[in-house]
């Protein structure tokens, strides 16, 4: 498998580690997503926790997508970043007194409900402006994303929505509440997930659901299936793991839309996983009894998801065409998790190298933490580099 081209002799006045994002291949992957959308008349709310980096978020406001906010302050980033009000929409099982407030006050285009005491509070706080929250119900449809328990959402057993046997009683109890529109259903039933065909029994979900609320006389004007589409985390330099095409027409094959509906999505990792890299030094190359370790600048606190879901990410010496040998690389957390992967391929390697870790563009930057007192990775953008 061919490396990625990286411009490593620009890359060598920088401090590392740091975020590098390929802006092309971005916005490569929005057009790809934008041909799709747009032959299906389909929404795209862009999932912004899956990278929030304001330059990037730029980047696909002005692609014309909508954003997927999970928090007061997502929703102030989007904001900024230039996307429409009325294309962003604000889910998460917590939203606090303060956060509703800030987004009803941007006349955001929906809230993505996730239970009865939230209702009561969005229709309380809407009252007190003298306004009308526009919401969808999320359902957790109880169906398996069959990916990493830490990232299914889907299931009877996880926090997220509303559980289908509460939906008749949701359903009536909404008609009560005056400062509340319904104008649709929210589904989302995990990442990372890796077969299309997955999607298939969500949408026959929806269809029965549908039937159920017309038989209620409710007609919903909004259908939104969450985002979830996975990457090739094997190989980078594809994307995503399945093409766009073949994700979106299960959709049009198996979810049956009414006249006037609009279908939504909220893909995140599929936007921006394959567009970044972290970008580290080796700081040491050390001999054990038995192994050698490539000791990176780069640790669990700049890229976490190795250590949080023992997630996989390619690494490539971008400095070294040497024989490969083999190496356990690891951060410099004191942390016996700070393990990026054991037992790997890489050329040949030596102090002072530059590594790629690949397909971090999503939920790489904005995991970042503190821990150990380090410092939050920058981040740079190919096309200003
Ligand atoms: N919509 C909702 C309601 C979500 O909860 C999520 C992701 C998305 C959309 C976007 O899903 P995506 O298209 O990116 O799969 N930190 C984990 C992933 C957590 C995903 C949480 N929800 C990771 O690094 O794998």
């Amino acid at each position: 498998m061919t490396k990625g081209t990286f411009p490593v002799e620009r890359f060598k006045s920088i401090e590392t580690p740091f975020y590098y994002y390929d802006v092309d291949l971005l916005k490569e992957t929005l057009d790809k997503i934008k041909d799709q959308t747009h032959k299906y008349g389909y929404h795209q709310h862009y999932a912004v926790k899956a990278n929030a980096n304001h330059k990037i978020l730029q980047i696909i406001a002005a692609a014309g997508f909508g954003a997927d906010c999970v928090s007061g302050n997502e929703v102030k980033a989007a904001i900024s970043a230039g996307f429409p009000c009325s294309k962003i929409v604000f889910a998460g099982v917590g939203k606090t007194d303060k956060e509703i407030n800030l987004a009803l006050d941007y006349n955001i285009f929906c809230f993505n409900v996730e239970s009865l005491p939230e209702l009561e509070v969005i229709n309380e706080l809407a009252e007190k402006k003298g306004k009308k929250a526009s919401v969808a119900i999320r359902i957790n449809p109880n169906v398996d994303a069959h990916t990493h328990e830490y990232i299914t959402t889907g299931l009877n057993e996880n926090k997220f929505g509303f559980s289908m046997s509460s939906l008749d009683k949701v359903f009536d109890k909404i008609k009560t509440f005056e400062n509340i529109e319904l104008i649709g259903i929210h589904f989302h039933i995990g990442s990372q997930i890796t077969e299309v065909e997955t999607f298939e029994p969500l949408c026959k979900r929806v269809n029965e659901l549908q039937s159920q609320c017309e038989a209620k006389g409710i007609q919903l004007k909004n259908i939104n299936v969450g985002g979830g589409l996975g990457i090739d985390y094997d190989d980078p330099n594809t994307n995503p793991i399945a093409d766009f095409g073949s994700y979106f027409e299960v959709f049009h094959k198996h979810l049956e839309l009414r006249k006037g509906q609009i279908l939504h999505f909220e893909l995140g990792r599929a936007v921006v996983a394959q567009c970044g890299s972290l970008i580290s030094r080796v700081t040491y190359v050390k001999e054990g009894d038995s192994k050698k370790f490539v000791i990176l600048d780069a640790g669990m606190t700049d890229l976490i998801r190795p250590a949080l879901y023992q997630a996989y990410h390619k690494i490539e010496n971008i400095s070294s065409d040497l024989p490969i040998a083999k190496y356990d690389v690891v951060g410099p957390i004191c942390e016996s998790s700070d393990c990026f992967v054991k037992d790997y391929d890489l050329n040949e390697t030596k102090r002072g190298d530059f590594v790629a870790l690949r397909s971090a563009g999503a939920y790489g930057e904005i995991m970042a933490s503190q821990y150990n007192c380090r410092e939050i990775p920058k981040a740079y953008l190919s096309d200003k580099l």
